[in-house]
């Protein structure tokens, strides 16, 4: 017994010592704290349950039977952030670069299963070179069985990359099946292919950074959501991230107890919006100003800046937020702007978080680049996803609300539930002048007759009362009064209880 027990305790010191102490060195070296420092920031202090430490693997070509390191690359288990239930894998770099193995794809594959059969997240920290080369297709076998996870476990369980070091070739499609991915800056990479084949195949020479580094996928290519500026700093946000998620597609997001009431007014908000139509102005601010606490948590911020998306709490509960951005490109939808959107909604609609919508939308991007693009298609998905969505869903009209991007923005025809308008909404076809030069084409030339024409459809359409005259729009509401208006709102709307037809599942416009 007491060889055993010496024996564990050996087994164990081994386990936690990774790769050695000289790759625990070059590892901190680097910037990057262990897998095991990582996961001791990211969960509640204490918390963490180790699982298959003892586990080695299989490998035997290439001397591989005589090098066995005990975890074999991987440290999974699970644990509590702020006391909520998470399961964690956080890839070992100093053990065989974290390379994914046979058994090391096991071990995640395990704790996913798991997750999925108590209904908590899953959390990856990636830190890999890959398919472990020894092993060749075993290893690819391995990566199959985690993506093929990942697409099980989309929608029922919340799944967060965060990418802490290398992530390439195979590697990268399990993150990307999740439901968000982030980065830190300077020390985590991603691509399908490296500089080295790019240059082969492109002849194009490219730093391992500009190709898939943190602020590329989080301004260029809108792969990552988030780029943080180090480990410590990406494994607290983190931290707070997951505080606003729910458990699971069956769970609510917790309610965290607010001080701030929920029929605070901002009579700031009377003058956000400027008197000229043509004039930006800072949708963030009226975000910040409606929430608990100012406390906002906003996802993708350098990517696609013309519409916001984020998370934040009204009266406790999480809500997510979608708005266009007058600041950049006037606030049109374009291609980006709606994909991300689009996704970050259905994340919303899957886990049960009501979602507020915020526009002012002067219509879709024009253009050759928008159009051969595919616009079309992927304009359609934020549409898609916002008339699938049966979470409560609130819209307040802040200025223009024009064409067919009037209608995506989670209109009332889109089975919103409580659809509002400040007194500057401008809800119609398109804008006044745009409107006059088609209508009155042939007045084009007599600048009075034109000026008159654009005044008399200004006074006519735009304003919230023709779309108030239908019951577009519930009410016009004063700004100062929204956050009282939309918490009332998502308190009458707590038990609501609406399905969509039975099917195997929609085919959203891809
Ligand atoms: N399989 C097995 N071992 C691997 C590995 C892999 N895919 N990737 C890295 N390693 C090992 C290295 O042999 C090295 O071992 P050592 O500590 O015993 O010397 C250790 O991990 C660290 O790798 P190193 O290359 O020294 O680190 P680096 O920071 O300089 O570079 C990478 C990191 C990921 C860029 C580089 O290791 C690499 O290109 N790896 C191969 C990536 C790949 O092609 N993967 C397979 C296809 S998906």
């Amino acid at each position: 017994m007491h060889d055993i027990i010496q024996m564990l305790d050996e087994k164990r010191a081994k386990a936690r010592m990774g790769g050695g102490q000289r790759r625990i060195d070059a590892q901190h070296k680097k910037g990057k704290l262990t897998a095991r420092e990582r996961i001791d920031i990211f969960l509640d202090e204490g918390s963490f349950e180790e699982w298959d430490m003892f586990v080695e693997h299989r490998c035997t070509d290439f001397g591989m039977e005589q090098d066995h390191t005990p975890g074999d690359g991987v440290v999974t288990g699970y644990g509590t952030v702020n006391g909520r239930l998470v399961f964690v894998f956080s890839q070992d770099f100093t053990v065989y670069g974290g390379s994914l193995s046979e058994t090391h794809a096991e071990k995640i594959c395990k704790i996913m299963d798991q997750a999925m059969k108590v209904g908590a997240p899953c959390i990856g920290l990636n830190d890999s070179g890959g398919a472990r080369i020894q092993e060749g297709i075993a290893s690819l076998g391995g990566y199959a069985d985690v993506f093929q996870r990942n697409v099980e476990a989309s929608g029922v369980i919340p799944q967060i990359s965060m990418i802490m070091g290398p992530c390439a070739g195979g590697a990268v499609y399990s993150p990307a099946m999740t439901d968000f991915i982030f980065m830190v800056k300077d020390s985590s990479f991603m691509f399908v292919t490296g500089p080295d084949v790019v240059k082969t195949v492109t002849h194009e020479e490219v730093t391992q950074e500009e190709l898939g580094g943190a602020i590329t996928h989080t301004s260029k290519s809108g792969v990552a959501h988030l780029a943080f500026e180090n480990d410590v700093e990406a494994l607290l946000k983190l931290r707070d991230f997951v505080d606003f998620l729910p458990s699971n597609n069956k769970e609510k997001a917790p309610t965290r107890p607010t001080t701030d009431p929920a029929d605070r007014d901002d009579i700031s908000l009377d003058t956000l919006v400027p008197d000229n139509a043509n004039k930006p102005y800072e949708m963030k601010e009226l975000i910040t100003k409606v929430v608990d606490e100012g406390d906002f948590f906003e996802i993708m911020p350098d990517f696609a800046k013309n519409i916001i998306i984020g998370f934040g709490r009204m009266n406790g509960d999480t809500v997510g937020f979608v708005a266009n951005n007058p600041m950049v490109l006037a606030g049109c939808l374009d291609i980006d702007s709606s994909v991300k959107a689009a996704r970050f909604v259905r994340f919303c609609d899957a886990f049960n978080i009501p979602i507020v919508t915020f526009v002012d939308v002067p219509g879709f991007m024009p253009g050759t680049d928008q159009e051969y693009n595919g616009i079309i298609t992927h304009g359609a998905k934020l549409l898609y996803a916002f008339a699938e969505a049966t979470v409560p869903k609130v819209t307040v009209i802040t200025r223009k609300a024009y064409g067919g991007a009037y209608d995506v923005m989670s209109s009332k025809h889109l089975r919103g539930d409580a659809n509002f308008a400040w007194p500057s909404a401008e809800i119609a076809v398109m804008g006044a002048k745009g409107a006059v030069e088609i209508i009155f084409r042939s007045d084009i030339g007599d600048n009075e007759k034109i000026q008159r024409r654009t005044d008399e459809y200004a006074a006519n359409f735009t304003n919230p009362f023709k779309a108030g005259a239908r019951g577009f729009i519930d009410d016009v509401i004063m700004p100062h009064g929204t956050r009282r208006r939309i918490c009332q709102s998502l308190a009458m709307l707590k038990n609501k209880d609406l399905k969509n037809p039975a099917r195997k599942h929609g085919n959203i416009p891809l």
